[in-house]
């Protein structure tokens, strides 16, 4: 049978190919998902296993168990691992609701800092050092880092994170911040961060977009706007939601869930979204050539429709088709539209 293409050795001269991993991705009970994955990918981000509820799950305590399998995994099979991520309001430990002190917020910053990120010195490529702090409006967002640790928490994180881990790039990392007010936020940040003499090598752009709806003025003009301070783009969590907007799915009990009447395409992906959801890609990937000197890296959000977090959120049961590899691995039309690029 014929090799499919692979991502990574077709972007080679223009930037890495990521995906985002997790647990069962790592273990290699799957030989061929293994193989698939070294032979499409050349960067990745855990999905959730550095997140400060899973690595930090008590005051005192630490659980590096699964982020040093990423590791090894990523050696193995000639991965580079982005840390995601050490500053996030969201994913929390559950200790944190009863921290009602600017002193012991402030002792679990630096001390989820330092440790986290000085035991992975070395071993992580970057870091996202602070993830979603603003609003869509380019405010700080409410967190409990702003209420008790002022704005400056953002600065501070990225001071404690080369401290501790001195050769990892370091990025700011958002969604919507190629909108006009979300991006002039995140430029006012990336300035901020400078002026006080620390370093910040790169800011993310999410890519959480939604099929036939992808701002691709605004995203050029952002990553011409970031690039201008002197720091690297990434799109960092990519995939283009095909469901409807506004897909509710069925209330049952207290939840909203997806059932089978209220799921849109419980099966497969409509013939005319599918083109669509091509057309959206090959723009995208375009657009990243036109700018690959700017451009260092583009992550997947998965590696394949099935593990696609989209299938879950915002409400359970939904059957999403986000990705450019179908729940066998088997390339869709996306993906060879973005192939046939180069
Ligand atoms: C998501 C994961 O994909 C889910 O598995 C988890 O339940 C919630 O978080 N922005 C981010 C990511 O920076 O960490 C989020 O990941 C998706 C939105």
């Amino acid at each position: 049978a014929q090799q499919i293409p692979s991502l990574k050795d077709t972007f080679k001269k223009d930037f890495g190919i990521g995906t985002a991993l997790n647990n069962a991705q790592i273990d290699e009970r799957d030989p061929q998902m293994t193989a698939f994955i070294a032979r499409q990918f050349n960067m990745a981000t855990p999905e959730n296993i550095m997140k400060s509820a899973l690595i930090h799950p008590g005051w005192d305590t630490y659980d590096f168990t699964m982020g040093d399998k990423l590791i090894d995994f990523g050696r193995k099979h000639n991965i580079k691992i982005n840390g995601h991520t050490l500053i996030w309001h969201s994913q929390l430990p559950p200790f944190i609701r009863g921290i009602k002190s600017q002193d012991s917020i402030r002792t679990f910053f630096a001390d989820h800092i330092k440790t986290v990120a000085g035991h992975y010195s070395g071993k992580v490529y970057s870091w996202d050092v602070v993830n979603e702090a603003l609003n869509e409006d380019g405010t700080m967002r409410k967190s409990v880092f702003l209420q008790y640790l002022g704005e400056d928490f953002v600065t501070e994180a990225f001071r404690l994170a080369q401290q501790a881990s001195p050769k990892t790039e370091l990025y700011y990392n958002d969604y919507n911040n190629e909108q006009p007010k979300k991006r002039a936020g995140c430029i006012e940040l990336v300035k901020k961060i400078k002026a006080a003499g620390v370093r910040i090598d790169g800011v993310g752009i999410q890519g959480h977009w939604h099929v036939g709806k992808i701002p691709l003025q605004d995203i050029e003009e952002s990553i011409i706007q970031y690039a201008a301070l002197g720091v690297k783009v990434m799109f960092t969590e990519l995939d283009i939601e095909v469901l409807p907007r506004n897909f509710q799915g069925a209330d049952v009990g207290q939840r909203m869930v997806a059932n089978e009447q209220s799921n849109p395409y419980p099966t497969a992906l409509p013939d005319s979204v599918q083109q669509q959801l091509a057309a959206d890609y090959e723009a995208l990937f375009k657009l990243f050539l036109k700018h690959k000197d700017k451009v260092t890296r583009v992550t997947f959000w998965g590696v394949n429709d099935a593990n696609s977090w989209l299938n879950n959120w915002p409400i359970r049961g939904r059957t999403s088709y986000p990705l450019l590899f179908d729940r066998n691995n088997q390339p869709k039309p996306a993906f060879e539209k973005v192939i046939a690029l180069k």
